[in-house]
């Protein structure tokens, strides 16, 4: 007999298997007991006869609890009227545990309950949806680059200077000195695009940001390519791909999740390259238009300005050309216009804001050790870093996308807190 697990049975039609698996849920109709199965990688409802299996299996099943583990011996049917589309004849169980006193029952639990248990709501059907689809992410992310001829590199987290500014660092004791969890591997993926072209990485950045907001973690992962010989419009161009490409592999390779999820798929379908670009002017033109009188040239976009943003637009958006005064200290000044920079925000449509946030960086030594100074970064650390203008620069551009953000909008979910396994927020370390 074939050991195997429910996302393969459809290989085994008609045969009987044996899969490892844990009780989602289950009833009982007297004569018959209706297992629901979940095994890590898909779920199955198994169906035990009465008169077709010995007394000692029917009683063993019946003790059988939520999260009850077991291995279950069966004849795999298909089934059209299933999800899965297969179904489970039981012929034998060997219970491995009863679980005593499951917390999570399938009736409405509340958000903080919930995520106190974040340990065990990781098996629900909705937090299994969610985190395959961040997979395929990550998976079409090194498929995307790797075809591109791209080399991923992996820079520090733990690091002696801020790539976006002092205020929200998280501090750290490095033996006598100090350190900082890194926010951005960005500086350090410069250094690597002047060694090897075309570079990305995919890494955890910490952000002490007193933000409690539905698209703010403390620890989230960032996918950050960086590109040697690469201006500010080529750029966008490998953006809107790389977005595109990830959008259409969810479609193409997670339709369960997605309809488990209940994700309105047509709004995805739209998302194809080209995107729209408008400025950071017309963006605060548009805004005022839409009403929003006390915004004034000069300002960051908030959350609700973003969304306003979006509403206008079907697919993603490049808000192009933030003014200098705002935006990071490596950002390339327009030449045609110095009081902005050849930045770009891509916001996300349906309200989930920036996802990327990316530009073309300061290849002057001269300009850069100008605007280093006017932003008061004092730190030696960056010694090695204005190196990289000395010795063979190059016009180069980068930019980061936010992983959970990524995954929050492509499935359709309220919050990033569902979007990793074990969040880290402002009020939250465990578990
Ligand atoms: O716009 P940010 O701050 O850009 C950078 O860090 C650049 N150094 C990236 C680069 O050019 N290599 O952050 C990039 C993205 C944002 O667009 C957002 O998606 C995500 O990171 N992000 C967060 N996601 C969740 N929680 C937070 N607190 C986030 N802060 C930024
Ligand atoms: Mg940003």
């Amino acid at each position: 007999m074939k050991k195997t697990t429910i996302s393969n049975v459809s290989h085994f039609v008609g045969q009987e298997v044996k899969i490892g698996a844990w009780i989602a849920n289950k009833r009982s109709s007297g004569k018959i007991q209706f297992l629901q199965l979940r095994d890590g990688t898909g779920f199955i409802q198994g169906v035990l006869v009465k008169n077709e299996v010995s007394e000692a299996i029917w009683e063993a099943a019946s003790t059988l609890t939520q999260e009850s583990s077991l291995y279950i011996i069966g004849t795999v049917r298909e089934d059209s009227r299933a999800p899965s589309g297969y179904e489970l004849t039981i012929q034998d169980v060997s219970i491995l545990q009863i679980a005593q006193d499951y917390p999570i029952t399938p009736k409405e639990h509340g958000t903080e309950f919930l995520m106190d248990h974040r340990h065990l709501w990781l098996r629900s059907s909705r937090q299994h949806a969610i985190l395959r689809i961040r997979n395929e992410i990550i998976r079409a992310t090194y498929a995307f680059f790797n075809d591109q001829g791209f080399i991923k590199i992996d820079p520090p987290i733990l690091t002696g200077s801020s790539a976006e500014g002092t205020t929200d660092l998280f501090h750290t004791e490095y033996f006598d000195r100090d350190a900082y969890l890194s926010q951005s591997g960005q500086l350090y993926m410069e250094a690597a695009a002047l060694a090897f072209g075309k570079v990305f990485s995919f890494g955890p950045t910490f952000r002490a940001e007193k933000s409690k907001t539905r698209r703010h973690l403390i620890e989230f992962w960032m996918i950050e390519p960086e590109m040697a010989f690469i201006e500010h419009e080529e750029s966008l161009e490998i953006q809107e791909q790389y977005v595109s490409f990830i959008v259409q592999s969810v479609l193409e390779r997670c339709q369960p999740e997605l309809k488990a999820l209940d994700r309105d798929l047509s709004k995805l379908e739209k998302v194809t390259a080209p995107f729209p670009r408008i400025t950071y002017d017309e963006a605060i033109q548009l805004l005022k238009n839409k009403g929003f009188d006390d915004i004034e040239w000069g300002e960051d976009f908030g959350a609700p300005h973003e969304t306003a943003i979006a509403e206008s637009f079907d697919k993603p958006v490049f808000i192009t050309h933030y003014p200098t005064q705002i935006k990071a200290f490596y950002m390339k000044p327009d030449p045609e216009r110095e009081d902005v920079v050849l930045c770009a925000d891509l916001i996300a449509p349906e309200g989930y804001g920036e996802i990327i946030g990316g530009s073309q960086r300061i290849d002057d030594l001269a300009l850069l050790e100008q605007r280093y100074q006017e932003h008061q970064l004092t730190d030696p650390a960056y010694e090695w870093y204005l190196q990289l203008r000395k010795y063979g620069s190059v016009p180069h551009s980068g930019f980061g996308l936010g992983l959970e953000r990524t995954v929050a909008w492509i499935t359709g979910i309220e919050h990033v807190r569902e979007t990793i396994p074990f969040p880290r927020l402002l009020n939250r370390l465990y578990p």
